[in-house]
């Protein structure tokens, strides 16, 4: 495990791996070369801070002896320095850990927002009520990624742990408020969501809940496991009020049909009104329960 950490981008989406799990060493040259000689950057990921104030029971990349990092403002200012005289597309603030627990972020935010930069950035936007100035500076963001698994708050606070539902969802209406009071278009607001055993059942409520709060798309990922991490680790299984999450493949089959079932309204549903991304991993896994459900079904006939 590493420091707070700056990737760079050439191409796609930044490769945090790079940075955060293998050591300089670790690191092929021939990774690096290519990303050297590019005339702009796609993305540059800054990571401010490593800490966190959830501990969600599945997620593999916060441990807690990650945590307390944060960018020097030596670095911070380098970062500031060098995006006023390179090209680089978009910002993305964020990383395996919580911007928001980095002291002064918006006052960070608002500087590169001021130099014209496009921001970007993932947040569980449940770190307390924003202040004034934090709504202003996300409202002035390209792009916020919020993640948020259920609409359900009981299993959202088992599951991320201490995670609040009214939190989050007043300090989105905040910044969509800001924006109306502004008159600037509102970042694209994306819902992220980890599909696992305990919400797979009501994926058509999990999406009418970021369509009735105002979000332009929902992002479904596939829950990675501990040992699909490299230098992973998890210190939260032991939370004795945690509930451990599964991948929807470990249900009965009562529980796959109830969920492929709210897999179809959820399409449904998001049909001309959400965009819907879903991570390919993912449709692979739901095409086989779909195949499996399939064959039992003709079997039983
Ligand atoms: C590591 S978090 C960092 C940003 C911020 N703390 C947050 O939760 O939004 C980034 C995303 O990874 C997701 N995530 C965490 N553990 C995961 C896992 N095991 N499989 C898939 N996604 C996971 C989270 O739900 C979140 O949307
Ligand atoms: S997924 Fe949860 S524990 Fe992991 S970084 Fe995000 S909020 Fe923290």
């Amino acid at each position: 495990m590493s420091d707070a950490a700056v990737t760079i981008d050439g191409g796609g989406m930044a490769d945090y791996a790079v940075s955060l799990y293998r050591s300089p060493d670790e690191v092929e040259a021939a990774e690096i070369q290519p990303l050297l000689r590019v005339e702009r950057l796609h993305q540059l990921a800054v990571e401010l801070t490593t800490s966190c104030n959830l501990t969600c029971v599945y997620c593999h990349f916060a441990p807690l002896d990650r945590r307390g990092n944060d960018l020097s403002s030596d670095l911070v200012q380098q970062v500031i320095d060098f995006v006023t005289s390179f090209p680089v597309d978009v910002i993305t603030i964020g990383g395996d850990s919580e911007i928001t627990m980095y002291k002064g972020w918006e006052e960070v935010a608002a500087r590169l927002l001021d130099h014209g930069c496009k921001l970007r950035a993932i947040s569980n936007f449940t770190n307390g009520i924003f202040t004034p100035a934090q709504v202003d500076a996300f409202s002035r963001f390209t792009e916020i990624l919020i993640s948020l698994d259920t609409p359900d708050a009981e299993l959202l606070k088992k599951t991320r742990y201490r995670a609040d539902l009214r939190t989050m969802t007043f300090n989105l209406q905040q910044i969509r408020a800001k924006c109306i009071e502004d008159g600037r278009p509102q970042p694209k607001l994306v819902c992220n969501a980890v599909v696992h055993d305990r919400n797979f059942g009501h994926l058509d409520r999990l999406a009418a809940f970021p369509m009735a709060n105002g979000f332009n798309c929902l992002s479904l990922q596939r829950l990675v496991g501990l040992e699909e991490v490299q230098g992973g680790k998890n210190d939260f299984f032991d939370n004795p009020n945690a509930i451990p999450l599964y991948p929807p493949a470990t249900l009965d089959e009562s529980g796959r049909l109830g969920g492929l079932q709210a897999f179809q309204r959820m399409l449904d549903l998001c049909r001309e009104r959400l965009e819907l991304i879903i991570n390919p991993a993912l449709v692979e896994d739901i095409e086989r329960l779909l195949q499996e459900c399939d064959t039992n079904g003709r079997d039983a006939g």
